[in-house]
């Protein structure tokens, strides 16, 4: 009877692809224990942005609730994004950064991204403690990615968008509890997931910001909910990229139509309006979203209608 529960739960943690030394016994009887432990988890040596060597396993995700993702400096695509989502993330979880969840930001370009180019990015961003930037050997990182179920297997060139995974890992390592998502959802479903679906003790949320705001009104507030205002405002606010109030009464509209679709098009062309706002805001290019034209409509339209009611 024992013998057989304790085969049952070897095939399921082998189906999952965990491979276990017996011996320990106990991650079979104990039913909470994490089934993806140290055994299963690579503990690749990285170096953080302040040039500190830390092991993945033992030093990062070992007994913590975190989220892992992995951009590439250099990354004109989607990366910008994930890091400003990730922002917003850590600006609603305040004080529970670095005491009850941790980011980590990895870089796929261990040759480029050194200590220092980390530093630098992670400074545009305005980061807090309580996140890292890592870099390490581009095959541990490989490695690691593939562990974690965030490598793409097609084996082609990663300089775009599509090829590195848009995704954000968050888990609670000690309860063996895992999360895959998306930067492109809701800030407030992220910080749900991290402050309160993974937490195994009871953490004080009131300490967490509550976006209490109706759902979007038209589809171009929608796509500029979950696509752009992890970097803009409406107001004249600036954030990662200018407060966007006035800005398509100001603008050139055929200009910003082109922008908005492919704004990494007019940087490299050297557009000089686009030369001068990347200048401005500390060289963080604005990602090309790939988005629909009528994306471009909607968004637009949204712009203009947010000018007349604010
Ligand atoms: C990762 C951050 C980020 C995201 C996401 C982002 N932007 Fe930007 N945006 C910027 C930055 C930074 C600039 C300034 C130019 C630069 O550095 O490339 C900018 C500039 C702009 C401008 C030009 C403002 C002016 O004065 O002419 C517009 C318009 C704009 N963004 C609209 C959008 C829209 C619409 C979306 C969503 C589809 C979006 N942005 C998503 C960062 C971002």
């Amino acid at each position: 009877m024992k013998t057989q529960g304790i085969i049952n739960c070897l095939k399921g943690l082998l189906f999952m692809g965990v491979i276990l030394t017996l011996g320990s016994g106990q991650v079979c009887a104990a039913p909470k224990a994490s089934a993806w432990g140290a055994n299963y988890f690579p503990n690749i040596e990285l170096v953080d942005q302040d040039g500190k060597k830390v092991l993945f396993y033992d030093d990062l995700i070992k007994n913590k609730v975190f989220a892992v993702n992995f951009i590439y400096t250099r990354c004109v695509d989607s990366c910008p994004l994930e890091t400003a989502a990730l922002r917003k993330v850590q600006k609603a979880l305040g004080e529970l950064m670095g005491r009850d969840v941790f980011f980590y930001t990895i870089s796929i370009d261990g040759d480029r991204d050194n200590a220092q180019e980390l530093k630098d990015y992670a400074a545009k961003f305005h980061v807090w403690p309580g996140w890292k930037f890592l870099t390490g050997k581009p095959e541990d990182v490989t490695m690691l990615r593939q562990k974690l179920g965030m490598y793409r297997q097609d084996g082609k060139a990663e300089q775009s968008l599509s090829e590195h995974g848009i995704s954000i890992l968050m888990g609670n390592e000690k309860a063996g509890q895992w999360i895959k998502r998306s930067p492109f959802e809701e800030t407030q479903s992220l910080v749900r997931v991290l402050s309160t679906r993974l937490q195994s003790k009871h953490v004080a949320r009131n300490t967490v910001a509550v976006d209490s705001r109706p759902p979007a009104e038209s589809n171009g507030e929608k796509v500029f909910r979950s696509k752009c205002e992890a970097c803009h405002s409406v107001s004249s606010e600036d954030g990662i990229g200018p407060g966007l109030k006035g800005v398509v009464g100001v603008r050139d509209r055929a200009w910003l139509k082109k922008w908005i679709k492919d704004p990494d098009q007019l940087i490299t062309g050297k557009d000089p309006i686009a030369l001068e706002l990347y200048k401005k805001y500390k060289e963080i290019p604005m990602p090309n979203l790939r988005l629909q034209e009528s994306e471009v409509e909607e968004l637009i339209g949204y712009l203009e209608a947010s000018d007349k009611t604010n």
